[in-house]
C-alpha cells in the first residue's frame, strides 16, 4: 500500500474534494517528529472560507482512522500524519526485495524516445578533462531515463569536419609517421602535428592555402584524402575507446558532424523556400534579432556550412530516425547562444518539436592538483587523470585492505567512481574544481564512502549466509515491528525517497539529486549498522535487521548504477 494514496483517499471521502488535489497538496515535512505527511490546511482556506486551524480541526475530526497511519494531529494551520512504522517498514522492505535491481524504475516512459547527446568529443583534437562533465553527466541521464522506462538513443555528436582536417592532411603527409600513429598513443601523434602545423604555417602561410585545398579534397571524396581522414577518425575512436571503457560508456551512435554533409543541401533550401533565410554580405543568415540575438550563420561567404547548420541538419534527422519526446543535447554553458540560436531557427521552420529539444548545460571543472595543468602544456588528457586516480586507490586500498583480493579491479571501480562522483555530486550549472583529497577522501560525502558502504552491507549478508542463517527472506513474515526504531526509521525513509528521487533527476536533468540520496542511504546505513546488533540471537529480530540491510544494500547498488558508478562487494 502507498501511503499517500490511502491518506488522499480518505481526505477526498471527508471532503468531497477530488484526490488529484490533495496529492498535490500534501507535504513531507522537514523533520519526521512533526510527522511523515502533513496538510498545509492554508491551501483550502479559499474554497472552505474557514481559517486554516479551523479547518485542521474539523477534518480531524471528521477524518477517524485512516489505513496505514497511526496517529492524526491538528497543529496549527496543519494537519500532520505519523504512519504505522511497522507497516511503513513492510512497505519499503517488501518492494526493494520484490524489484531488486528494477527498484525505482518505473513504466512512466514507455513508448517514448529520448535522444541523449554528450561527450561529442573533436577527432584529432585531445579528450581532456574538459570533457568529463558532459561525458559522466550524459551517462547518467542515459541511465536515469532507461530506468523509468524510455528508449534512448545515445549519441556521440563527433567534431569531424571542418578546415582543421585540411590541415591535418597537409601535416600528415608532410611529417606523418604511420607507425607511430598507429602504435603508439595515437591521439597524441595527431594533436602533436597539429601544433607542428600552426608553428611551421606561422613562418610558411602557403601551408594555408595548401590546407584548404586539402579539405576541399575532402569534400569532394578525393579517394586518397577521404581515405586519411576516415583513418584519423578510427585512430582516434580507437585511441578513446580505452576512456569508455573505464567510465562504462558505450554509444548508439557515433554520427557526427561530417555525417550531416550531404544532408544539409536540404535544409538550406528549405530555409530560403519558407522566406527564414536571407542573404546578407554574401553569406546565407537567419536573421534573429527580434529575439535579441546575432544571426545564425548558415552558409558563409565562400559557400561553406558551418557548426549551426550541421546542427540543425542533425535535430531534424533526430526527430525524423528516432521520433524523439525529448532531445537533450549535454554541452557546457559556453554554447548558451549557439543552442537558443539553432532551437529558434528549428522554431522558425515551424517545426513545434524545437520545444522538446534542451541544452543541458554545466558548468566548468578545473583541477587543483597545479602537476597536471603544466605538465603536458594546457591539455589535461581524462585518460591521464583517470589512471592517476587508479593508482592513488590502489595505493590506499594496499594500506587499508592488504589481503583484499583483485586489489587492481577494486582500485579501477573506486578510483574511476571516485571522478565521476565528484563530477555529479554538485548541481551542473556550478563551476568545480577538482581536488584529490576531497574526492578520494574513504569519510566524506564521496564516491568511495558509498562503494565503501556498499561493500559493508555485502559483507553483512555474506556474514549471514556464511553462518548458515537464511537469507532468502520470506517477506510475508518477517517481523517488521523490530525495524521501528530511529535508525531503522531513517534509513527506511531514505531508500523509500529514492524512486521520488530519480523522477526528479530525470525532471531536472540533476543526477547529483541522486549521489546526495545515496549519500543519505549511505549515512543512515551507518547509523544503523553501529546502534542495532544485526546478528542477534533471536532469528525474529536478525531476520528483519538482514532484510533491511539487504534494502538498503540494493537501494545503494541501483542508486550508484544511476549516476554510473560500479559497486565493488569487498573494499
Ligand atoms: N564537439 C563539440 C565540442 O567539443 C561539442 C559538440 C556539441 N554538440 C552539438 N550538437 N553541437 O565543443
Amino acid at each position: 500500500m502507498d501511503f499517500k494514496t490511502s491518506l488522499c483517499n480518505a481526505l477526498e471521502r471527508a471532503t468531497g474534494i477530488p484526490f488529484d488535489q490533495f496529492e498535490e497538496m500534501i507535504e513531507t515535512p522537514p523533520n519526521p517528529e512533526i510527522g511523515d505527511l502533513a496538510l498545509p490546511c492554508f491551501k483550502l482556506a479559499k474554497s472552505l472560507r474557514k481559517a486554516p486551524p479551523v479547518i485542521a480541526q474539523e477534518l480531524f475530526e471528521k477524518l477517524g482512522d485512516i489505513d496505514g497511519f497511526s496517529r492524526i494531529e491538528p497543529v496549527g494551520g496543519y494537519l500532520n500524519f505519523f504512519t504505522d512504522r511497522s507497516r511503513f517498514a513492510k512497505t519499503v522492505v517488501s518492494r526493494v526485495l520484490n524489484e531488486k535491481d528494477g527498484y525505482a524504475s518505473s513504466t512512466y516512459g514507455a513508448g517514448k524516445n529520448v535522444c541523449v547527446e554528450y561527450s561529442s568529443i573533436n577527432i584529432a583534437k585531445p579528450f581532456g578533462i574538459h570533457h568529463i562533465t558532459t561525458t559522466v553527466l550524459g551517462n547518467s541521464l542515459k541511465r536515469i531515463y532507461d530506468h523509468l522506462g524510455f528508449k534512448t538513443v545515445s549519441i556521440n555528436h563527433l567534431g569531424d569536419w571542418g578546415t582543421q582536417f585540411g590541415k591535418m592532411i597537409v601535416a600528415y603527409n608532410r611529417w606523418g609517421d604511420r607507425e607511430k600513429i598507429e602504435n603508439g598513443d595515437s591521439m597524441r601523434e595527431l594533436v602533436a602535428l597539429y601544433v607542428k602545423f600552426h608553428e611551421e604555417a606561422e613562418l610558411d602561410p602557403s601551408l594555408n592555402d595548401e590546407a584548404r585545398a586539402a579539405f576541399h579534397r575532402i569534400e569532394q571524396h578525393t579517394p586518397a584524402d577521404w581515405k586519411l581522414f576516415q583513418w584519423f577518425k578510427e585512430v582516434t575512436l580507437r585511441d578513446v575507446a580505452r576512456v569508455y571503457d573505464l567510465l562504462g560508456i558505450e554509444f548508439d551512435s557515433y554520427n557526427g558532424e561530417s555525417f550531416y554533409e550531404d544532408k544539409m543541401p536540404a535544409v538550406i533550401e528549405e530555409l530560403k523556400d519558407k522566406g527564414i533565410s536571407k542573404i546578407d554580405n554574401g553569406m546565407t543568415i537567419v536573421d534573429l534579432s527580434e529575439y535579441d540575438m546575432p544571426p545564425c550563420i548558415i552558409l558563409k561567404s565562400d559557400g561553406s556550412t558551418i557548426y549551426a547548420t550541421r546542427d540543425i541538419a542533425a535535430a531534424k534527422y533526430r526527430k525524423d530516425s528516432y521520433d524523439f519526446y525529448k532531445s537533450l543535447y549535454v554541452v557546457a554553458y559556453q554554447q548558451n547562444l549557439h543552442f537558443s540560436q539553432v532551437f529558434k531557427v528549428l522554431e522558425l521552420m515551424g517545426y513545434d518539436w524545437a520545444k522538446d529539444c534542451v541544452h543541458v548545460n554545466f558548468g566548468m571543472i578545473s583541477m587543483e592538483d597545479a602537476t597536471f595543468s603544466t605538465r603536458k602544456g594546457n591539455a589535461i588528457y581524462l585518460e591521464d587523470v583517470l589512471n592517476t586516480a587508479i593508482e592513488k586507490t590502489l595505493a590506499i586500498i594496499k594500506e587499508k585492505s592488504p589481503n583484499l583480493e583483485n586489489k587492481e579491479i577494486v582500485a579501477r571501480q573506486v578510483g574511476v567512481g571516485a571522478l565521476v562522483f565528484s563530477v555529479l555530486y554538485n548541481n551542473r550549472i556550478k563551476d568545480y574544481t577538482f581536488s584529490w583529497d576531497k574526492s578520494l577522501n574513504f569519510d566524506g560525502e564521496t564516491g568511495p564512502y558509498a562503494q565503501y558502504t556498499y561493500a559493508r552491507s555485502c559483507s553483512v549478508l555474506r556474514k549471514a549466509r556464511e553462518a548458515g542463517f537464511d537469507v532468502d527472506f520470506d517477506i510475508d513474515r518477517l517481523d517488521y515491528s523490530v525495524l521501528t526504531d530511529e535508525a531503522s526509521g531513517s534509513l527506511l525513509r531514505a531508500i523509500d525517497a529514492l524512486p521520488e528521487t530519480v523522477r526528479q533527476a530525470a525532471e531536472k536533468y540533476e543526477p547529483y539529486l541522486i549521489s546526495r540520496r545515496v549519500i543519505e542511504i549511505c549515512s543512515c546505513f551507518n547509523r544503523f549498522y553501529y546502534d542495532n546488533r544485526i546478528m542477534e540471537n533471536d532469528a525474529k529480530v536478525r531476520n528483519a535487521r538482514l532484510a533491511l540491510t539487504e534494502a538498503a544494500r540494493t537501494a545503494i547498488r541501483v542508486g550508484l548504477y544511476l549516476i554510473g558508478l560500479e559497486a565493488p562487494e569487498r573494499m
